[in-house]
């Protein structure tokens, strides 16, 4: 390195500059739909409701998006490392991670679910999930919940994981949030989701606290798309 010539060192740190101000990076965790998972023609690209928003989101700051797909409680970590611009990963807002990085307006009211296998006729209400095996996504609110009902929580880095382990009859019941709930129901017909009421979330893009000027881009970009109906039909596109 200490070898090259000062114009080639300058010319290499202009074109890298250049390069991070042509593109936002957005962090992920593809276990997600209809939010985020792999998809396209090979099943090797990162699609979804939020990376469509996320796209448009950078279209409109003059960019190209690049996608960073991660374990889910690794993402808050990488963004305050500076090695993704935001988050888009069907993050609810709470004041703990508000704590640790900012958000974007809502974009997405959701909630959690109960799934059970279909023949469980002893978990009915949230009482009954007290002295049961819980499986979980890792670092997520299901996850948070779950350890308030009981000891016996498992967390897996992918909500599908804990399915797998659910149709294994390792765990009794799975806690996720309901749109990726509902995705994998229509896969396993041998599960089925319990009625139970619980609190409203709210997803948001996450930011670093030190950059403010992209909270503001993000939220006219939503803005944007709510008022031009843009949003709506993506709605319709992944939501069923
Ligand atoms: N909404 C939940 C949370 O914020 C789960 C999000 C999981 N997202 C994902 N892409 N795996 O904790």
């Amino acid at each position: 390195m200490n070898k090259l010539p000062l114009a080639a060192l300058l010319a290499l740190s202009l074109s890298a500059c250049q390069q991070s101000n042509d593109v936002l990076v957005v962090g992920t965790n593809a276990t997600f739909p209809p939010f985020e998972y792999m998809g396209g023609t090979d099943g090797s690209t990162v699609i979804g409701f939020d990376i469509d928003l996320a796209k448009q989101i950078a279209k409109d700051a003059g960019k190209t998006l690049k996608v960073e797909n991660m374990n889910f409680d690794s993402l808050i970590v990488a963004l305050n490392k500076g090695k993704i611009d935001f988050i888009a990963s069907g993050m609810t807002i709470t004041p703990e991670r508000q704590a640790n990085v900012d958000f974007s307006e809502p974009y997405y009211e959701a909630t959690q679910a109960v799934l059970v296998q279909v023949n469980n006729a002893t978990i009915n209400t949230e009482a009954d999930l007290k002295d049961k095996k819980i499986g979980v996504q890792l670092g997520s609110t299901g996850d948070i919940m779950a350890k308030s009902l009981t000891p016996a929580v498992t967390a897996f880095n992918s909500g599908f994981e804990a399915v797998m382990e659910l149709n294994n009859g390792k765990i009794d019941a799975v806690i996720f949030d309901k749109e990726p709930a509902q995705s994998f129901l229509a896969k396993n017909p041998t599960l089925k989701q319990v009625p139970m009421t619980f609190t409203t979330e709210y997803y948001g893009f996450a930011v670093s606290k030190d950059n403010p000027e992209l909270v503001a881009t993000i939220n006219q970009s939503l803005n944007k798309m709510k008022a031009n109906g843009e949003y709506q039909s993506l709605l319709s596109k992944y939501m069923k």
